[in-house]
């Protein structure tokens, strides 16, 4: 298999997993919404690409029930593969590189990998090809555009310069860290009809799990950020902000998009 090595926030890493159960936590609910709004049931035959730590894909086979079927694909499936059971198949699957099935689901979603993907545009199309007609493409994709830290408190320089090394590192990765708003126009390239989409961001505190998962990124991207010249004393002052309750930031927009295979 023809593995993409651009892929910055590998699940190799030591805190992968507690980076992805972070972000499981943090976006497990919206996800939830959005994909019961579709009217995922009984019987549903579902793709989740880039399955990660497997949240979703569990959560769906809850709604398929026996009669239907889920198939969680990621580049690396070692938090995938404990899962497997008799309506969950795990294929360790390179979304960049490799094909899926033509017409087979009637839901596929993807939740923070494409943008990361410098192939994405062929691998948002995989995704559509392996919808019936019919079925419902789901993208949920970051646009950070929004982060801020506030602004009264005395850290918030720090904090952002920190932010501006995180996004120049995942940019020389290939990342594009404004995917968020191209979604709508592009699942409508796709051919998609009923295309809808949906941005969140909120205000978070430290000490929460979006602040944890800020800080365990921070943590994976260190030696990067250092090296792209990020003073140390920002990093850890950033790093430290994480922690603190009485600082705040307007998180990245996570953009939900939908679209209708006619
Ligand atoms: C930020 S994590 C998101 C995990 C999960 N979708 C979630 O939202 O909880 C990105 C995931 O995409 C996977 N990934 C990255 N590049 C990939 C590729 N080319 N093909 C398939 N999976 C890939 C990573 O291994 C990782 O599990």
């Amino acid at each position: 298999m023809t593995v993409s090595s651009c892929y910055a926030l590998s699940n190799h890493w030591d805190d992968a997993r507690a980076r992805l159960s972070s972000l499981e936590q943090w976006l497990d609910p919206a996800t939830r919404d959005c994909l019961a709004a579709r009217g995922v049931g009984p019987g549903w035959s579902c793709l989740e690409a880039g399955g990660g730590g497997g949240s979703v894909a569990m959560w769906l086979t809850e709604q398929v029930g026996d009669s239907g079927a889920v198939l969680a694909t990621d580049m690396d499936t070692r938090f995938l593969e404990p899962l497997a059971g008799p309506n969950l198949e795990v294929r360790r699957h390179d979304l960049a590189t490799e094909s899926l099935p033509r017409e087979r689901f009637d839901l596929a979603h993807c939740r923070l990998v494409l943008a990361h993907l410098p192939e994405r545009g062929r691998a948002l199309g995989e995704m559509v090809a392996a919808v019936r007609p019919g079925g419902w493409v789901v993208v949920e994709e970051m646009d950070f555009v929004s982060v801020a830290a506030d602004p009264a408190h005395e850290h918030a320089g720090a904090f952002m310069r920190t932010m501006a090394a995180h996004d120049e590192v995942l940019q020389g990765h290939g990342m594009d860290l404004h995917y968020g708003r191209s979604l709508f126009s592009e699942l409508r390239s796709c051919g998609l009809g009923e295309v809808t989409a949906q941005g969140h961001s909120r205000i978070c505190s430290g000490a929460t799990t979006a602040a944890r998962t800020w800080q365990l990124t921070f943590d994976q991207l260190g030696a990067e950020m250092l090296e792209a010249g990020l003073a140390r004393a920002d990093f850890d002052v950033a790093r430290r902000m994480c922690d603190e309750p009485e600082f705040s930031f307007l998180s990245q927009t996570v953009v939900a998009a939908c679209g209708r295979r006619p």
